[in-house]
């Protein structure tokens, strides 16, 4: 293990299959970092599960305790940065982040979003797409930034919507696209292979 692996987090609210996809990959060393945390907004969270059953520290935060976004936020910070965490990923976290997590950690916290940016932002990204006739939709790895579903993107790819799909056969087929496509942005980011110029993210050696 070298010295200067990072440290990540994971912040999940519901089903965590991503989380999954990402423990395996970093098991077969496709992550060259270390997943070090999961946090939870909710409490009977599977992603919970999962961590645990990985062994790896989990952490819910309930919001109920606390007065507002801003509060809640600093309470998650102060868990990250005694945990040593060096960046962020966002998988099926619910939550919109305040600006002062987002400065905390600039350029350092990512997403997963199930639709080719800036198409179909939201939390209902598939069936919008699904239901709005599309023939391409997609899977976008971002940065976030104080917009919603809007930071620099690192990585995108297509997935065909065919004729006889049916909004539960999209589904599957764009989450198995973010099981791979998520794993391969942390690994890039975590390896310093992400830069941002502008809008835009410029991928291989640090410039
Ligand atoms: C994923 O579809 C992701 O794109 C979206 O939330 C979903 C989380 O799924 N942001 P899971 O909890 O990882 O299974």
């Amino acid at each position: 293990m070298s010295a200067a692996m990072k440290n990540f987090a994971v912040l999940a609210s519901g089903y965590g299959s991503n989380l999954q996809a990402i423990i395996e990959a970093e098991k077969k060393g496709k992550i060259r970092a270390r997943l070090t945390l999961v946090i939870s907004d909710r409490k009977d969270a599977f992603v919970l599960q999962r961590a645990k059953k990985a062994k790896i520290p989990l952490l819910f935060v309930d919001p109920a305790h606390f007065a507002d976004r801003e509060s809640y936020d600093c309470e998650i910070i102060k868990h990250l940065k005694t945990a040593g965490i060096d960046f962020v990923v966002l998988a099926g976290f619910m939550r919109i982040l305040s600006p002062q997590f987002i400065q905390n950690f600039k350029n350092k916290i990512l997403n997963v979003h199930p639709a080719l940016l800036p198409a179909f932002k939201g939390s209902r990204a598939i069936e919008d797409a699904f239901h709005y006739g599309v023939k391409v939709t997609g899977v976008t790895i971002h940065l976030v930034d104080e917009k919603v579903d809007h930071g620099p993107i690192i990585l995108q790819e297509t997935v065909v919507i065919e004729q006889k799909d049916t909004l539960a056969k999209l589904k599957k087929k764009i989450h198995a696209l973010e099981h791979r496509l998520y794993p391969k942005a942390i690994d890039l980011f975590a390896r310093g292979k992400v830069s941002v110029v502008g809008r835009k993210v410029i991928i291989g050696s640090r410039v």
